[in-house]
């Protein structure tokens, strides 16, 4: 296990932003990772996972630990269902692909997710009607401070919309080392009802869709939708949806009467954020290296060498016009560093 001194982090994260991590070390053991928090329990850490759900506005003065642990088993198995454990450096994406070659079923929408397995849990990553809560089990992490073991089942982690205890009341306080979830081996649970894709599956003359199929018609949304990070710098959905009261997005409605929502409930209302920002007039807007792509207003994108601050201040111009023009606050879904 080596430390190496002022590491550059532009390969480590999905913005493509350039900057220097005072120490890195890359951790390819539950052992080695234990060992260098205890040598190192005085000095300010950094938990890098796949480095897709952060702007970096500038260098990191800590050691970061760039989390690179491997390893898909099974754990055990009924008739119709399986237990997998997947490593916390193992890519999301990459995994969804080795469940649908073995026939498991439960995470084909969430296929070309971006990031790893690790940081899944903490923002309880979802699309097309499904999130990481709805198939997971528990989650093995290590307790930075102490360095022991601690399993968090389902309901110690406290799943929300973009939401776990891992970034409420326990942030920073552990590394997530291991998932595992409950896939189906027979009769899967489609869900086709959400977004485009039963409209996709149609224009396909696909009828009764396998998980594969799901899977492929997501790739494909996901793929005209969003931008691949390979090409262009970007962390997927930069906000959250908004959650207004029902009352409030009645108010919205009478001026914009085709404004998009989900109901949460009789109360609350979510709202698309790339809708919002759409209608501000941001879609599509490029300012020098950096702006706001023009499939989804919903994601912030560095077109070469932007500086994590200009892509932070154009977010808070968004937050600040999309507050003053509809009254609604939308927050930043990727972490600020
Ligand atoms: N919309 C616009 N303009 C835009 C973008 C969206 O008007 O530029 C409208 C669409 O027309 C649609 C609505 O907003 O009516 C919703 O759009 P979409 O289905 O693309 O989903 P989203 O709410 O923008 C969420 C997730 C995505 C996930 C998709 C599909 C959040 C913050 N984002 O986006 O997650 O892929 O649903 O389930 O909840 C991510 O987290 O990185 C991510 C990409």
């Amino acid at each position: 296990m080596t430390i190496n001194k002022n590491v550059s982090l532009k390969p480590f994260n999905t913005f493509g932003i350039d900057t220097i991590a005072a120490s890195f070390c890359d951790i390819t053991s539950v052992e080695d990772l234990k060992a260098v928090l205890k040598e190192n329990h005085s000095s300010p850490l950094f938990i890098l996972g796949g480095g897709s759900n952060m702007l970096l506005t500038q260098d990191v003065n800590a050691l970061v630990l760039h989390i690179n642990l491997k390893g898909i088993e099974v754990i055990s198995e009924t008739k119709n269902t399986v237990i997998v454990k997947a490593m916390a450096g193992e890519n999301w994406h990459d995994f969804v692909l080795w469940c649908l070659d073995q026939n498991y079923g439960g995470i084909e929408n969430l296929s070309l997710i971006p990031g790893n397995i690790g940081t899944a849990p903490i923002q309880n990553i979802g699309a097309y009607g499904i999130e990481l809560k709805d198939v997971f089990v528990s989650c093995e992490a290590i307790n930075i401070s102490d360095q022991t073991s601690k399993k968090f089942t389902k309901s110690d982690c406290s799943f929300g919309y973009r939401e776990s205890i891992f970034k409420q009341d326990l942030k920073g306080q552990y590394i997530i080392t291991s998932i595992n979830l409950e896939l189906t081996k027979v009769n899967h649970k489609l869900r086709v009802d959400y977004g485009a894709i039963k409209t996709e599956l149609e224009a396909s003359n696909i009828h009764n869709p396998t998980i594969k199929d799901i899977s492929n018609v997501v790739i494909a949304i996901r793929q005209r939708k969003l931008p691949d990070p390979k090409y262009i710098g970007n962390s997927g959905s930069f906000f959250k949806n908004p959650i207004i009261s029902a009352t409030q997005f009645s108010k919205l409605q009478d001026n914009f009467p085709e404004a998009p929502c989900y109901k949460i409930s009789d109360t609350e209302i979510k709202v698309p954020a790339g809708w919002l920002i759409e209608k501000a007039g941001f879609k599509g807007k490029r300012f020098k290296d950096y702006g706001v792509h023009d499939q989804q207003a919903l994601v912030l994108v560095n077109y070469g060498h932007a500086k994590g601050n200009d892509i932070y201040e154009l977010a808070k111009l968004i937050q600040k016009t999309v507050k003053r023009l509809f009254n609604i606050s939308i927050e930043t879904e990727v972490n600020i560093i």
